[in-house]
């Protein structure tokens, strides 16, 4: 079934008149889409990607990922934004959020080099003791401060660690086919190298050799992850009122119209937090340009209705609020009768955990809706690799769609290059000498 959306708890915000209206806005976003004729058209292999890849390359993954289960302990993931949140959120998604505790036959996982702090390094540096390891190096374009002094640092750990031929064994890049700085490094040392294609973005790009190999080191079918974005894409691919993420594109729209201007994705699973991670970026760096777009946000419930739960139901009207329903979690817990009753609690007895947990969502929906807050419900079937692969399609496309509806370039990120060139002028990097003297004077 994929996703569907749930517009029931929407009906006192938006009329139905109000989505005939915006309708022929999203089709023509989708024309826009379709003909590739669009802002950033030279970022649109994601669409295809589910049926049109690299097959050669696709089995390579798996026996990279089955040489990494059968050698290391640990594999460490190297990159930032784009280059690791898909991994990071699909695996979690898929195995769990405590999947480095849960593991058995697969490694741990640890993503490093999407910081820049020493502490969290020193931190993993330490649990790598004793340990065999992998690294999974990911930069598209091989260039970025963060990986790169991360990668520095674990290479020279494996090199002291298994010689350098034993240490490039152990190395997989993933970065440009032909250009770059980890590309000729690549070469040259001779890692086994893995391709972020030309015409695929970042943020879309977890269903390339980006997010498949430590998706499949983790021990998740890659397989089906490819056949849920497959079947999403053929059931998207027409836009009308029957589908669902022209539906969801032109919901998001409609509110963003009436002032409301944060997105606020909410799940009930903690295992969803990665993903909810992985939308921001997605949808921040797509609609935040050209002073516009919705800002996103996330919250996992009921963990943040304790935190958040006041300002939702309460605060600054300024939001509406996504609910990602996972249909069926991954597994669940039988509440016992007791016979004591000593907490009150047998009102809750003689029903899974999972029940519980839907009727606290039920509860937080009718409550946030009267408290004025649009809700959109996402329904999820589960968190299989097929459904993620599905979701993941799901969210990219209504991206796509939203950014063309807002009339920006939803696959270039300029803003992001403003805190680089500080960051450079401030550590003295060649070539900044005029910026650093100006930035101090600012900083003093
Ligand atoms: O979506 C994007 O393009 C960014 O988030 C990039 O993925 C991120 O900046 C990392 O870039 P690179 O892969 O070149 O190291």
């Amino acid at each position: 079934m994929g996703v569907k959306i749930n517009t029931k708890h929407l009906a006192k915000f938006v009329k139905d008149f109000e989505f005939d209206a915006i309708l022929p806005q999203v089709k023509q976003a989708s024309d826009l889409l379709d003909s590739r004729k669009g802002p950033g058209n030279d970022f649109l292999g994601w669409i295809d990607l589910p049926v049109n890849y690299d097959k050669e390359e696709f089995a390579r993954i798996k026996k990279a990922a089955k040489k990494i289960q059968s050698d290391s302990q640990v594999l460490i993931v190297i990159g930032i934004g784009g280059s690791y949140l898909g991994a990071r959120a699909a695996v979690e998604a898929i195995k769990g959020t405590l999947y480095n505790s849960t593991c058995q036959n697969t490694p741990q996982i640890f993503y490093v080099g999407n910081s820049i702090s020493p502490a969290y390094l020193n931190d993993v540096l330490k649990i790598c003791e004793g340990k065999d390891i992998s690294v999974n190096i990911i930069s598209k374009s091989g260039t970025t401060t963060e990986p790169a002094v991360a990668f520095r640092i674990f290479r020279k750990l494996l090199e002291d660690k298994y010689g350098k031929d034993g240490a490039k064994q152990r190395i997989y890049a993933t970065t440009d086919k032909a250009r770059g700085t980890l590309k000729e490094l690549s070469t040259e040392e001779g890692y086994e190298t893995f391709v972020v294609p030309d015409d695929v973005g970042g943020r879309y790009s977890v269903l390339t050799a980006v997010g498949l190999l430590p998706i499949a080191a983790a021990g998740c079918d890659i397989d089906a992850l490819m056949a849920g974005a497959a079947e999403a894409r053929e059931q998207l691919a027409v836009c009308d009122e029957n589908n669902d993420c022209c539906k969801y594109a032109a919901a998001r729209n409609i509110l963003y119209r009436k002032g409301k201007s944060v997105e606020l994705m909410a799940c009930y699973e903690p295992d969803y937090t990665m993903m909810n991670e992985w939308y921001k970026q997605l949808f921040g760096e797509s609609e935040g340009k050209d002073q516009k777009g919705l800002m996103p946000t996330s919250v996992i419930f009921s963990t943040d209705l304790h935190s958040m739960g006041q300002f939702v139901q309460d605060g600054a009207r300024i939001m509406f609020e996504t609910v990602v329903d996972i249909k069926k979690p991954h597994s669940d817990l039988y509440i016992e009768k007791s016979a004591e009753n000593f907490d009150g609690l047998n009102f809750l007895a003689d029903k899974d955990m999972s029940y519980v947990n839907r009727k606290a969502m039920e509860g937080t929906i009718l409550a946030h809706t009267d408290g004025g807050v649009p809700n959109i419900i996402l329904e999820v079937d589960s968190l299989t690799e097929h459904d993620l692969g599905y979701l993941i399609y799901f969210y990219e496309k209504t991206c796509a769609l939203s950014g063309y509806m807002l009339g920006v370039n939803p696959f270039d990120q300029p803003g992001v290059e403003s805190y680089k060139k500080n960051m450079f002028a401030l550590l003295g990097k060649p070539g900044y000498e005029a910026q650093k003297a100006e930035l101090e004077a600012k900083l003093k």
